[in-house]
């Protein structure tokens, strides 16, 4: 997979737990341009890989900025960037991809929680940039957390900034933007934080009248039981290369993506936990068993289906996948 050489140009405070990481290029290069909603891979020193969304102005390409949060349960990565990362380190990176791209509509409400403004922000921006008019709710547990302060700040000329403190008696669960309780024709939300936030979010938009199609979400957290130990319960199944006509079979200890490595077969994978979107693979018979977070209901249901090979199961006894 390509990469990206970037140094650490920048690390700024933000609120009492995050940090904004500015990665520029090599001297004399650019980066890939960018969208709102796209993300890059970190490919960390101490041998991990790592989603962050880019926040800042979409389509800059003398650096990227992220902002990552202090997790107490972190699973290595954002461990690494606070107490690690120091000022002019190299690293790599992917380019960006976008699996959550702003889609064409008339209005736009964006939700964030805690570090799912991120993107938003990135979101906002364009929109304004597009005369776009758009809302951007913000829920955080208390100011102190409260990330880019000045650039929520802005005077925006076609969107509102609201942000929602719990210790000031205001969260998702006691109050809920009026825009999401009362969808609009030509609206789409745009919802980032946890998971648990998230699906509070999503289930009072569709308990309110919104179609699932409007409701856009991402979330660089696995599925609570999308993991090797969860596949202990699964059943065998095979796999059929439709470039080779090969078939192998899946134990319920392996992913498919394990099982292709071992035979010779190269795979992408990025996160290892379907968050990333990496390795992708349209199904062309079969049906797919679906365990991660990239795609949307409607992709996993449509009729051109793909399947993240690093860690969905298959629902029929073979899947012919076009590899
Ligand atoms: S490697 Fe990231 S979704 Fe499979």
């Amino acid at each position: 997979m390509e990469r990206l050489t970037v140094f650490v140009d920048a690390l700024s405070r933000q609120g009492e737990h995050c940090i904004a990481i500015r990665l520029t290029p090599e001297e004399g290069k650019t980066l890939p341009a960018w969208e709102a909603g796209a993300h890059i891979d970190l490919h960390l020193a101490n041998g991990l890989i790592r989603q962050y969304s880019l926040t800042g102005r979409p389509g800059g390409t003398d650096h990227y900025l992220i902002c990552v949060k202090n997790e107490r349960d972190s699973r290595g990565g954002s461990r690494y960037l606070h107490k690690e990362l120091r000022l002019g380190q190299k690293m790599e990176i992917s380019p960006p991809r976008n699996l959550f791209p702003l889609a064409p509509a008339d209005s736009f409400l964006l939700i964030a929680g805690g570090i799912g403004l991120t993107p938003l922000l990135a979101m906002a921006e364009e929109l304004e940039r597009l005369k776009k008019p758009f809302e951007l709710h913000y829920y955080v547990k208390q100011r102190s957390h409260v990330i880019f302060r000045e650039r929520l700040g802005n005077n925006f000329a076609y969107g509102h900034c609201h942000i929602g403190s719990g210790r000031e008696g205001i969260s998702p669960r006691t109050t809920l933007p009026e825009g999401l309780t009362q969808p609009a024709a030509g609206r789409k939300l745009y919802v980032c934080g946890p998971e648990t936030f998230m699906s509070h979010i999503r289930q009072a938009a569709l308990d309110s009248g919104w179609q699932a199609d409007d409701i856009h979400s991402e979330s660089f957290h696995p599925l609570a039981c999308n993991n090797i130990p969860c596949t202990q319960i699964e059943s065998d199944f095979t796999v059929t290369l439709k470039s080779s006509g090969m078939s192998f079979n899946i134990p319920p200890h392996k992913t498919i993506a394990a099982v292709l490595q071992e035979n010779g077969v190269e795979v992408p994978l990025s996160c290892e936990m379907g968050i990333c979107g990496s390795c992708l693979t349209p199904v062309l018979e079969g049906k797919a068993d679906h365990r991660d977070t990239v795609q949307t209901e409607t992709e996993k249901t449509g009729d051109r289906q793909q399947i993240t090979l690093c860690c969905s199961r298959s629902l029929t006894g073979n899947l012919v996948i076009d590899l």
